[in-house]
C-alpha cells in the first residue's frame, strides 16, 4: 500500500526550532519524526511513501538522497504554495501518479507518532466498503483537534475542527485516514483546501464517511509539550523497551548529571551542568554550571556557564544563551 504523509507545515507551534528545522525533519530520540512515522507504517506493510512537502522541502530531500526512509521507498513532491492538508492530498495524488498510484492508500499527518494497528483498521474500511476511514482516539481535552461524533456503527455524522468547548465528543481526528481514489476525487484540485474544515464535514453529512475508533499509543508531536513527551515516553519504554537517551558521541563531563533525558551525538556538557527532562541536540553544548529542565536544546547552540534553561523552554539551533541568564517557559530566539 502507498501514504501520502502531509509534512508541508510551517511547524509554527515549535518555533524557533522549526526556522531552521521543518518540524517532520526535528529529531525524536536520535532519529527525525518522519522516521518513526514512517518505520510505523511500513510494519503494516506500506512499501511506497509520498511526502507532501512544501516548507523547507530540500531539508527531507537531503536526508533521504537515496529515496528510502526507513526501507521504504520514497517521493517527494512539492506544492507550488500551501494547498492546506486536502489541497495537498489531492495535489501528491496527481503528482506522484509516476510513483504509481492506485487503489486504497493511506493518508497520515506526519507530525502523528502511534502504534495504530493500520492492518486492523484496513479490516474494517474494506468490511464496510468505506469510500474513507478515520482513526479515532478518546482524549480528555478534545480542544485542540478535530472533534469527530458517530453513530453506534462507526459512520461519522459529523466533524468539528477545533470547536470551542464543551466539545460534542471526546473521540478526535488522530490523523490517519484511509481513502479509496473516488474520495480524494472530491478534493477539488489546484487551490487551498481543509480536509478538516471542508472535506470531512461534508463527507459527514452525506453519511460517506467511517471511523476506526482505536485506542493505542497516540502522540501528535506538533507543540513543545508533545515534543518532548514523545522522547520522554520512548525513554521511559512506554512503547517497547527502554531506549538510550545518551548518543555513546556525546561529550559529558564527569561532573555533568544527565536524568531522563536525550542527548545527541556531538553534544557537551560541562562540569556541574545539570540536564533533566530534556532533550540537547547535535552538537549542542551545556556549559559547566548550567540547568536545563524540561526543555529542548536545539542542534549547535550553547547555553552559557550558569544559566537555566527551564519549563518548556525551546532554544533554536545555533543559538547562545549568555552565562547566567535564566529562561523559563521561553522561546530564544523570540523572534520579536
Ligand atoms: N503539504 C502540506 N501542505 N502539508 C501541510 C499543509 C500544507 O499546506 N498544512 C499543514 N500540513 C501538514 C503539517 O505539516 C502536519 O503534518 C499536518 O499537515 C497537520 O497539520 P498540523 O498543523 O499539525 O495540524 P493540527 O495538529 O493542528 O491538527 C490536525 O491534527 C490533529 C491530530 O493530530 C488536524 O488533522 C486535527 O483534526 C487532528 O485532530
Ligand atoms: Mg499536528
Amino acid at each position: 500500500m502507498q501514504a501520502i504523509l502531509l509534512a508541508g507545515g510551517f511547524g509554527t507551534r515549535l518555533q524557533p526550532l522549526t526556522l531552521t528545522t521543518p518540524k517532520q525533519m526535528l529529531p525524536v530520540l536520535h532519529r527525525p519524526m518522519i522516521e518513526h512515522a514512517v518505520s510505523a507504517l511500513a510494519v503494516h506493510g506500506v512499501d511506497r511513501v509520498v511526502l507532501a512537502l512544501g516548507y523547507q522541502d530540500d531539508a527531507f530531500r537531503a536526508a533521504y538522497t537515496d529515496g528510502r526512509c526507513a526501507g521504504v521507498e520514497l517521493c517527494c513532491v512539492v506544492e507550488p504554495e500551501p494547498l492546506d492538508t486536502a489541497g495537498a492530498i489531492r495535489f501528491a495524488y496527481e503528482a506522484s501518479g509516476a510513483c504509481g498510484s492506485e487503489g486504497t492508500f493511506l493518508v497520515a499527518n506526519g507530525d502523528v507518532i502511534t502504534d495504530l494497528d493500520v492492518t486492523a483498521m484496513l479490516r474494517r474500511h474494506r468490511s464496510v466498503a468505506a469510500r474513507a476511514t478515520i482513526h479515532l482516539i478518546e482524549v480528555a481535552d478534545p480542544s485542540r483537534y478535530g472533534v469527530v461524533v458517530t453513530e453506534p456503527g462507526g459512520r461519522v455524522v459529523d466533524f468539528l475542527e477545533k470547536p470551542p468547548p464543551p466539545a460534542a465528543s471526546s473521540w478526535i481526528n488522530a490523523g490517519t485516514y484511509l481513502m479509496e481514489p473516488s474520495a480524494v476525487e472530491l478534493i477539488e484540485s489546484g487551490r487551498r483546501v481543509s480536509v478538516e474544515r471542508e472535506v470531512f464535514p461534508a463527507m459527514a453529512a452525506a453519511g460517506d464517511l467511517q471511523a476506526f475508533k482505536h485506542n493505542t499509543y497516540w502522540l501528535d508531536a506538533g507543540t513543545p509539550r508533545a515534543y518532548l513527551q514523545a522522547q520522554m515516553d520512548l525513554l521511559d519504554g512506554r512503547r517497547g523497551p527502554a531506549a538510550a537517551g545518551v548518543s555513546p558521541e556525546a561529550s559529558l563531563d564527569p561532573g555533568a548529571v544527565v536524568e531522563r533525558s536525550v542527548v545527541m551525538a556531538g553534544a557537551v556538557l560541562g562540569d556541574g551542568s545539570l540536564v533533566r527532562g530534556s532533550a540537547v541536540g547535535a552538537a549542542a553544548v551545556v556549559e559547566a554550571g548550567a540547568q536545563v529542565l524540561d526543555s529542548v536544546v536545539g542542534s549547535g547552540a550553547r547555553i552559557g556557564r550558569g544559566a537555566r534553561v527551564t519549563d518548556g523552554t525551546l532554544i533554536g539551533e545555533g543559538f547562545a544563551v549568555p552565562p547566567a541568564t535564566a529562561l523559563s517557559a521561553a522561546r530564544a530566539p523570540s523572534g520579536d
